[in-house]
């Protein structure tokens, strides 16, 4: 199977982000907190190192609460100030600002020694697609009267939107792609559906959130699905779903690949309910 997918593109989406970088002091990093470790370019810490950090842990909202918890005191035990957030309805959107402050304590302390009073922190937020950046950028505009123009000494055409009067975001998000290092990486990625669903077949993606669900959430397809109970099999739960939701073909014959999709999308948009497809490393579940 081929997992690896780069489109021309995004070689242009990385010389603006190199670009936009100069221009900034913190990386506001958003992953998706469905799979925190999938959904994540370790790229990021080249291209910004130096730069001051603060990790959101975006869509929160269709994760488990408690492995929300568990990534929370992960990524912060590492060093990385963590928050969640649900960039869609803005709830934890406003605990970014003391966030902020807390993570580019030592850069202020840095400024105000030097005599560098009142200088706003520039941040930028960056991630892979659809991970939900121009949603938090939006739910932060809205909560924010002002739009800054133009600045000297800052690129032409560069729109920042401000905070408060400490913090100004790039109005431009920086766009990642996905670091696809394994199989299981790329199929996770997929089934979220991060990228378009080009690089697993429908039914090869209802047939693995079949057998995640299973070993992850076990009750799950069950409560869903009530004539799946009892089912271990993926072809027979899948033909039972296609049965209950009345995905036919011609003929008697069922639809798998629509039921598949029915699968998908309840999923991914929380009918199944808060589901995280990955924990932290053994040692910290
Ligand atoms: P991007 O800029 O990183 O590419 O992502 P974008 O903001 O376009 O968001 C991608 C999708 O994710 C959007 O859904 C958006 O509404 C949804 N989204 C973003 N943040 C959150 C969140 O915290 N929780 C939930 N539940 N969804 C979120 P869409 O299907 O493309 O559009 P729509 O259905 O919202 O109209």
């Amino acid at each position: 199977m081929n997992y690896q997918w780069y489109p021309g593109h995004m070689t242009k989406a990385r010389r603006m982000m190199e670009e936009n970088i100069q221009l900034i002091d913190l990386v506001i990093e958003l992953l998706d907190a469905r799979i925190p470790f999938a959904s994540r370019n370790p790229d990021i810490d080249v291209l910004a190192k130096n730069k001051a950090r603060l990790i959101i842990l975006n869509k929160a909202d269709l994760a488990d609460p408690s492995a929300n918890k568990k990534w929370i005191s992960y990524l912060n035990d590492l060093g990385a100030y963590t928050i969640e957030v649900n960039s869609k309805t803005g709830l934890g959107v406003k605990n970014i600002q003391s966030a902020v402050q807390v993570v580019c304590k030592e850069k202020i302390e840095r400024d105000r020694k030097r005599g560098i009073i009142g200088r706003p922190v520039r941040a930028m937020v960056v991630g892979i697609p659809n991970v939900g950046k121009s949603t938090l950028i939006n739910s932060i505009a809205g909560k924010s009267s002002a739009k800054t123009g133009n600045k000297p000494g800052v690129t032409k055409g560069k729109q920042w939107i401000r905070l408060n009067k400490n913090i100004e975001l790039l109005d431009t998000p920086g766009i990642l792609w996905p670091k696809m290092e394994d199989e299981d990486t790329g199929l996770k990625l997929a089934l979220i559906g991060s990228m378009n669903d080009q690089i697993f077949s429908m039914d090869d993606m209802g047939y693995e959130l079949i057998k995640k669900l299973q070993l992850l959430y076990p009750l799950v397809l069950a409560e869903r699905y009530p004539s799946t109970a009892g089912k271990t099999d993926p072809v027979d739960v899948m033909k039972n779903i296609a049965r209950s939701r009345g995905c036919l073909l011609k003929g008697e014959e069922l639809d798998l690949m629509k039921a598949s999709g029915i699968l998908l999308d309840e999923f991914r948009n929380g009918k199944l309910g808060r589901i995280t497809l990955e924990l932290p490393t053994k040692e910290k579940q």
